[in-house]
C-alpha cells in the first residue's frame, strides 16, 4: 500500500492551512470547518473517530464527544496526540474493533490514495452498525484539478471526467506536497458506501460566496489561484446505518 507523501509533507501542510497569507485558510474555515461542525453537532455526543485527522483542528472545535483520531503520520501537537487519543493508522487497515464508533469523519482524506474500496469497507466496519453514521468531506471531484477558472469566473473543464485519473505531482496551492491526487466521480464514492450497507442520508455542495471571498481574501499576497463561486468547492456526504433522511440546509 502506498502511503503517498503525507509523511514527509504533513508538517508543511499544518503550517500552510493556518497561514493567513493564503486563501486556503479562509476556504477551510468558512467552507469546510463550519459545515462539518454544523453536521457533527446535530448528532448525540457519542464516540467519534476523526480518520486522517491532519493537524487535529476538529478536536479543538468540537465539545462533548468522546474524540479519537488517527492518520498515517503524526501531527506536530503533542498535546493533541495525547488528548485526541491519536494513533498512527492507515485508513485502509484500521486496528479498531468493529462497531467502535457512533460517528466516523473522513475530511478531505479519501482523495489521496488507491484502494478506496478497502478504505470505505474499513470506515463502515468500525462504525456502529446499530445506528452509527459516517461523514465524508471531499473537494468536489468534478471541479478540483480538472480545469481552470477564466477571468469571467467560468470554469473550463479540461480533464476527461469519464475515467478515473491520478495526478502524481500535485502540490496544494502550488506549494505543499507533492501528493498523489485521485480523481473518482462522486457516484463511485456513494456506490461504494451503499455496497457496504449504509444509507445516504444527506449530500450537499458548498460554493464560495465570491463577494465575501474577495472582501476577506483578495488582498492576501499569496492567494494567487483564481477562484469562482459558479462551481462547488467542497462536497459533504452523510451515510448512516439507521437510514433516516435529514433535511439539512446548507449555508
Ligand atoms: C488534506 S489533509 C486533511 C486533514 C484533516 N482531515 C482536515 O480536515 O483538515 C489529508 C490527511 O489525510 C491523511 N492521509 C492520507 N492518506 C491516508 C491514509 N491512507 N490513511 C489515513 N490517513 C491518510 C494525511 O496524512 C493528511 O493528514
Amino acid at each position: 500500500m502506498s502511503k503517498n507523501s503525507w509523511q514527509s509533507s504533513l508538517k508543511d501542510y499544518e503550517k500552510f492551512v493556518v497561514d493567513r497569507k493564503y486563501d486556503s485558510e479562509y476556504l477551510r474555515r468558512v467552507g469546510l470547518h463550519s459545515n462539518l461542525l454544523d453536521i457533527i453537532n446535530r448528532y448525540p455526543k457519542g464516540r467519534l473517530l476523526d480518520v486522517g485527522c491532519g493537524d487535529g483542528w476538529m478536536f479543538r472545535h468540537i465539545k462533548g464527544f468522546e474524540y479519537h483520531s488517527c492518520d498515517v503520520t503524526e501531527p506536530a501537537d503533542r498535546k493533541f496526540i495525547e488528548e485526541g487519543r491519536f494513533s498512527l493508522q492507515d485508513i485502509r487497515k484500521l486496528s479498531y474493533e468493529s462497531d467502535s464508533f457512533d460517528i466516523v469523519v473522513a475530511s478531505l482524506v479519501l482523495i489521496w490514495f488507491s484502494e478506496i474500496e478497502l478504505a470505505v469497507e474499513e470506515l463502515c466496519r468500525v462504525t456502529d452498525r446499530s445506528n452509527g453514521s459516517i461523514i465524508v468531506a471531499l473537494v468536489n471531484p468534478y471541479f478540483y484539478r480538472t480545469g481552470d477558472v477564466d477571468t469571467d469566473g467560468n470554469f473550463k473543464i479540461t480533464a476527461d471526467l469519464s475515467k478515473d485519473f491520478i495526478i502524481k505531482d500535485h502540490k496544494i496551492s502550488g506549494l505543499v506536497g507533492p501528493f498523489s491526487y485521485y480523481y473518482r466521480p462522486p457516484y463511485k464514492y456513494i456506490n461504494l458506501f451503499l455496497k457496504n450497507g449504509v444509507h445516504l442520508k444527506n449530500i450537499f455542495d458548498w460554493f464560495i460566496d465570491i463577494d465575501d471571498y474577495n472582501s476577506e481574501v483578495s488582498n492576501r499576497e499569496n492567494s494567487k489561484i483564481r477562484r469562482t463561486g459558479k462551481v462547488p468547492l467542497f462536497t459533504f456526504m452523510e451515510f448512516s446505518y439507521s437510514g433516516t433522511q435529514t433535511n439539512f440546509k446548507p449555508k
